[in-house]
């Protein structure tokens, strides 16, 4: 009887909710297709047009030229969307200018790249990537949507969940690495946090996942170079993270500005309509990346602009971000019966959907809070979460002899390095609205271990130039002047701490490298200084994976601290001198080689895989074919044990459990990680993929039982056609703290 009632409240919530829901989109549908019946074509192609931010609102109103041509476009309810845009006041303003001059009052939403973090900067993705920790991910997104939200914005241009298996592309900074598994769960908790629960809230704002798609893949790891992928490479690697943030309920998608297959994405209908928008059920809209409609022309896809405008918006692109194509052509294009409008219409419908959903339509300035702006940006409670997030992205790659951690006092240690003493370079790239300077350098996070002497000396310069988004550096290859202090000092130093590698500016986008070693002259200082003293600590700074063969032969311990964002010198600092056990592990493959690359732990057998006595096998004669650090791999300032591997399968899944130990002297956090391989499949499978992991902390001595379980959902992959296939047969099992240090257990499924 108790259970006939359970059931029935079950099913009547189940209705309720169910109904509540269709309710609720049926009013929104409603709300929609009505404002669309009262639009005019222009108003709805306006929709379609996004306007970079063009002039100071609280200044006075351009009075010639284009920016006067955009003012009046806002005014005239002809523009949907605007980017660059930021601050409560500036925002509102803006919105004003749409909201209460234009016929229907639709208000804009407003984009802005908040990739990772809006003032409070947190680490580069990548380095975010290599804490494996989800809440933590998740958290730091939802610290980046709180301040930006308070500065007025609703959109951002985040997160780009594009897998990449070449350091040579700079933009491997703003990803999540190289495996589709780890990626996707990263894309998915990112989008929770810049979205919420609420999108509605005024500290949530809209998610945009991009680069759709194969941006990762750009030939030879050169930015908006062409992707040349296969099919199961494209549905079983570079798919899923987009994926998951549809399931993750994200509002936009942008896509990317290469082509695939010899069709630009911006214009491909394949990927848009028939995978994104049809086979995912996407409702959300996309928008082009920069300029991307244009370059269809310039790619020798279209004729001009007009066909440009043509195949873009038939393709599904639906929004225009600064090609001007969409406002110049689409008008004449419906005229000409070159583009229906019902592709107009449902462009528009999809960019309303999405403010609508904002709660934009109710409150059009719900962002704009000056006082709200002022409490929130850069609070200690966001510094706070910024470090701990920087904390756990720190990935400990040698540490011979437990030269690590340092002691607190008693030691002269010298500071070498350009970066050590950088306020700018920890921010990493993406970072628009921070001030200048903001981060707390190397050099100032030691100085809270004051038992310590320290000495600071720059050895050679890195750079010169502008330190900005939009210009390149010049990286010093000549002036060797400052290496002579540099090993004076080293030699008069118990300890010697070398902060190199690569500004925040030398990764992310356009920012390819075509040699993958530390920059400049920074080898040959820290050569000249390890000959005088070998007790050389060195923390890498870098927006990618580094060659850095030399150092890992040489240097006793090596720590790679990304970029870490506003907070980073106080979370290396707490590092190296052990008051945090890292515990970061590599979302990306280390080569040795740029001839290695690109290089990766989920690669096929071939058919010939074996080290033979002849020389016909698959690999290099002068160097190995293993990597320098793997996928997933670091260390912790104490270590594991793996053992008892149990697998256990049933009719619809496969039992994993494995003892893990603390047998260190620290307590500690380790990323435990499953990995299985198909072994015989109608589609060859890796001979590693990724399909599981758990943080777990230890204390000392502490041993574990960590338990995955796997069905058809991990077990499969992608056919293709790009239709999800499980292969009953031969699989391994394996677990372990890297991808290159499993146990195993082979199982017949
Ligand atoms: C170009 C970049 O590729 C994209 O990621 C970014 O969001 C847009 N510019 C807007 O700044």
């Amino acid at each position: 009887m108790r259970i006939i009632f359970f059931i029935y409240l079950f099913v009547l919530s189940f209705i309720t909710a169910f109904s509540q829901g269709t309710e609720a989109s049926f009013k929104e549908d409603q709300f929609i297709d009505d404002l669309i019946s009262k639009m005019t074509i222009e108003e709805k192609i306006g929709q379609m047009t996004q306007y970079t931010g063009f002039f100071d609102i609280t200044g006075p109103a351009p009075e010639s030229g284009d920016n006067k041509r955009k003012y009046d476009d806002i005014k005239n309810g002809l523009v949907g969307s605007m980017l660059n845009v930021k601050g409560a006041e500036q925002v509102r303003e803006m919105q004003k200018l749409a909201v209460e001059n234009s016929r229907l009052g639709i208000p804009m939403i407003f984009g802005y790249d908040v990739i990772h973090g809006y003032k409070t900067i947190s680490p580069i993705p990548l380095a975010e990537a290599a804490s494996w920790d989800l809440e933590a991910i998740q958290q730091s997104a939802r610290v980046a949507a709180t301040e930006a939200t308070a500065a007025g914005l609703n959109w951002t241009f985040a997160p780009m969940v594009d897998i990449s298996r070449d350091a040579r592309w700079g933009r491997v900074m703003e990803g999540a690495g190289e495996d589709p598994y780890l990626g996707s769960r990263i894309a998915a908790a990112r989008v929770q946090g810049f979205q919420g629960s609420d999108l509605t809230a005024s500290n949530t704002l809209a998610a945009c996942t991009k680069h759709f798609a194969a941006y990762g893949f750009v030939e030879s790891g050169k930015d908006y170079n062409t992707a040349d992928i296969g099919t199961s490479t494209l549905y079983n690697v570079v798919l899923p993270p987009f994926k998951a943030t549809v399931d993750a309920g994200v509002m936009t998608f942008m896509n990317s500005f290469n082509e695939l297959n010899g069709i630009p994405a911006t214009a491909d209908k394949f990927l848009q309509r028939n995978i994104l928008k049809g086979d995912w059920g996407f409702d959300g809209f996309v928008v082009s990346d920069w300029g991307s409609i244009d370059e269809l022309v310039i790619h020798g896809y279209a004729e001009d602009a007009e066909y440009a405008a043509q195949y873009a918006a038939i393709a599904g692109s639906d929004m225009d971000m600064e090609s001007h194509a969409y406002k110049e052509h689409l008008q004449s294009l419906i005229e000409e019966n070159r583009v229906d409008v019902s592709v107009i219409d449902e462009a528009a419908s999809r960019i309303l959907r999405v403010k609508y959903r904002l709660g934009l339509f109710d409150d059009p300035y719900r962002y704009c809070n000056e006082a709200r702006e002022k409490e929130l940006t850069m609070s200690k409670e966001n510094r706070d979460a910024s470090l701990e997030m920087a904390k756990k992205s720190i990935v400990l790659l040698k540490n011979d002899q437990d030269i690590l951690p340092l002691p607190k006092s008693g030691k002269k240690i010298a500071v070498i390095g350009h970066l050590a003493d950088s306020e700018s370079s920890p921010l990493g790239n993406w970072i628009l609205a921070a001030d200048d300077n903001s981060a707390v350098s190397l050099l100032e996070g030691t100085s809270n271990y004051s038992g310590n002497e320290y000495s600071y000396t720059q050895g050679v310069r890195l750079y010169e130039g502008r330190e900005k988004f939009i210009y390149e550096l010049k990286i010093n290859t000549e002036d060797r002047s400052g290496i002579e202090q540099a090993v004076a000092l080293a030699k008069e130093s118990d300890i010697v701490i070398m902060n190199l590698g690569e500004h925040g500016f030398m990764s992310g986008e356009a920012r390819s490298r075509a040699t993958l070693g530390l920059p400049g002259l920074q080898q040959e200082l820290l050569e000249a200084v390890h000959e005088v003293n070998p007790n050389v600590v060195l923390v890498l700074q870098t927006g990618r994976p580094l060659t850095i063969t030399w150092a890992d032969d040489h240097v006793p311990a090596i720590i790679n601290a990304w970029q870490l964002g506003t907070e980073s010198g106080h979370a290396i600092a707490q590092v190296l001198f052990g008051d945090y056990n890292p515990s970061g592990k590599l979302p990306m493959t280390f080569p040795r080689s740029v001839g290695q690359v690109p290089i990766f732990y989920n690669h096929k057998n071939t058919g010939r895989p074996y080290d033979a006595d002849l020389v016909f096998w698959s690999h290099y004669i002068d160097q190995t074919n293993a990597p320098l650090y793997p996928f997933g791999y670091g260390l912790s300032y104490t270590a594991f044990e793996y053992k008892n591997l149990s697998v256990v399968s049933s009719q619809n899944t496969v039992d994993v459990s494995v003892t893990v130990t603390n047998t260190g002297d620290y307590d500690g956090e380790e990323i435990v990680q499953l990995y299985i391989r198909d072994h015989h499949a109608s589609i060859v499978r890796p001979i590693k993929e990724l399909k599981g992991f758990e943080k777990v902390s230890f204390k000392k001595g502490e041993t574990k039982t960590v338990k995955f379980q796997l069905t058809e959902k991990e077990l499969g992959y992608f056919d293709n056609q790009g239709k999800y296939t499980f292969e009953p047969g031969k699989f391994s099992i394996m677990v372990g703290g890297n991808s290159a240090d499993l146990i195993e257990q082979v199982i017949e499924l």
